[in-house]
């Protein structure tokens, strides 16, 4: 059991997105991390469907995309023809969860549901056994290069203990403030993919901040 790796390239050099992806795969990251954001759900807007099906063209990396928008039901389709294998939307967004999971799942894309910092863990519980991941958010949604929000390892915990009860082997993504510092807090609350911007991309040494991030083992790591 290790961690995975999704770079998030909303804080990245946009104006040369093929070379930031070069570096990435050189650099073996496992997923690329896709924020998109409306400017409703989410106080910002980002990118959209014509700059992943691009990505899709220039690499083969998994495409992990996170909707941070109102109405995720109309785009599913849309994101998984554009080239996205992960799906993640919002269960505070105006939709029918369920609804969501199994459009996402037509699709041919894995689905995952996320909560803001407010939203309790609980609230995705009924969910758990419906979806392929849960995204914990460990800032506000919106920006990048946030402090880490350090109430949140107990929702990770939450969530993992009953992913256990329920014999589920669910990924939890965690999104917001990983560095160096607060990587091994997420691990050892009971998340295994760290969504990663700013740490990354201000780092002199891409390679090395990757593997800075990464554990091997289940067992807990000095904080
Ligand atoms: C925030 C986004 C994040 C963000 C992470 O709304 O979902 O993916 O870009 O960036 P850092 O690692 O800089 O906090
Ligand atoms: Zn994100």
């Amino acid at each position: 059991m290790k961690n995975q790796i999704s770079a998030s390239i909303l804080n990245a050099d946009l104006l040369h997105l093929e070379e930031v992806v070069r570096k990435l795969e050189a650099a073996k990251v496992d997923m690329l991390h896709f924020d998109v954001m409306d400017g409703v759900f989410v106080n910002n807007i980002s990118f959209g469907i014509p700059i992943l099906s691009a990505l899709s063209e220039a690499t083969s990396m998994y495409k992990d995309v996170h909707l941070m928008i109102t109405d995720p039901l109309r785009y599913v389709d849309a994101f998984a023809k554009a080239g996205a294998d992960m799906i993640t939307f919002h269960l505070e967004s105006e939709s029918n969860p369920m609804a969501v999971i199994n459009a996402i799942h037509s699709s041919g894309c894995k689905a995952g549901i996320s909560i803001k910092p407010a939203t309790p863990a609980d609230t995705v519980f009924p969910f758990l056994d419906k979806v392929d991941m849960v995204l914990v958010m460990t800032v506000e949604p919106g920006f990048g290069g946030q402090g880490f929000i350090h109430e949140m390892t107990d929702k990770i915990s939450e969530i993992r203990r009953e992913a256990d009860k329920m014999g589920l082997s669910l990924m939890i993504e965690v999104d917001g403030g990983i560095n160096h510092e607060t990587a091994p807090l997420v691990w050892n609350a009971g998340s295994d993919v760290f969504v990663v911007g700013s740490y990354l991309f201000r780092h002199s040494d891409l390679v090395e901040a990757v593997n800075g991030l990464r554990f091997e083992s289940q067992e807990a790591v000095k904080a």
